[in-house]
């Protein structure tokens, strides 16, 4: 097995691929008032742990879920098998085109880049849709060495919390909410993690015992660094 191999093995064994959870997707919904029928796109599903939050608001709707890696969009489809409610296909968020009433991106913005992500979204948004999405922040103008080593070897420009929020209207958006995804919400992502990290220690082959020592490396630096960065969640609206 080869560490990508193992990555995306050890990724897809977890029901999440990224911090978040009910109680921080209720809090977001909230705020847009979600109608019974609208049309999601759930924008870097992963293997899809939001998308059932996101019908209990859209029971007459349909969700649009997607992601490019193809067994996360597998893992996707088989939690939702038979929901004709529930389109889960591998497609680049490049290519998103709408019209959507709503798209939901929890953690998988920054991989377009903030600007270029923001745009693309824009256009695939009907009339009066609302983009939620979560991205990396400082929560300090001084961030220390190790909150910035923290986003060492990811696709993210990482600011503090004054300056993104300035990056978001400049990129010609609303901002009707703004908040620190919580720790619950990281625990979510990472909890099960650990537990996983432990579960397949001992028969673990090289390239996967790579991948553990990562994710544990991963887990115990976002817990000494999570009082000074994280995701701020954003509901917003093109202007
Ligand atoms: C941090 S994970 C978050 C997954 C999921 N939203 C969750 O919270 O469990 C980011 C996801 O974005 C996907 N992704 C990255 N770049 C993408 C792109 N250009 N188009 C579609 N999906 C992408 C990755 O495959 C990954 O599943």
């Amino acid at each position: 097995m080869t560490e990508p191999e193992a990555f995306f093995t050890f990724q897809e064994s977890l029901p999440r691929q990224g911090p978040g959870d009910r109680a921080s997707l209720q809090a977001a919904l909230m705020v847009v008032g979600v109608g019974r029928d609208q049309r999601i796109c759930d924008a870097g599903c992963g293997t899809g742990a939001d998308i059932a939050g996101l019908l209990d608001w859209a029971p007459e709707g349909h969700v649009t879920a997607i992601d490019t890696h193809a067994s996360f969009i597998d893992k996707a489809r088989a939690r939702h098998a038979g929901d004709a409610r529930v389109t889960a296909r591998v497609q680049d968020m490049h290519d998103l085109t709408g019209p959507f009433d709503l798209i939901w991106c929890a953690g998988a913005l920054y991989f377009m880049g903030l600007p270029d992500g923001l745009a693309v979204f824009r256009a695939a948004l009907a009339p009066g849709g609302a983009l939620i999405f979560s991205h990396p922040a400082f929560f300090t103008d001084t961030p220390s060495d190790a909150a910035r080593a923290f986003w060492d070897g990811e696709d993210a420009s990482v600011m503090n919390e004054a300056d993104l929020c300035d990056a978001v209207r400049v990129a010609g958006y609303d901002i009707h909410l703004a908040t620190r995804l919580p720790v619950n919400a990281w625990e979510a992502y990472y909890t099960p993690m650990e537990q996983r990290v432990s579960e397949w220690r001992a028969s673990a082959g090289p390239a996967m015992t790579k991948v553990l020592d990562a994710a544990q490396a991963e887990i115990d630096q976002w817990r000494a660094v999570r009082g000074e960065t994280g995701y701020l969640q954003f509901v917003a609206y093109p202007k």
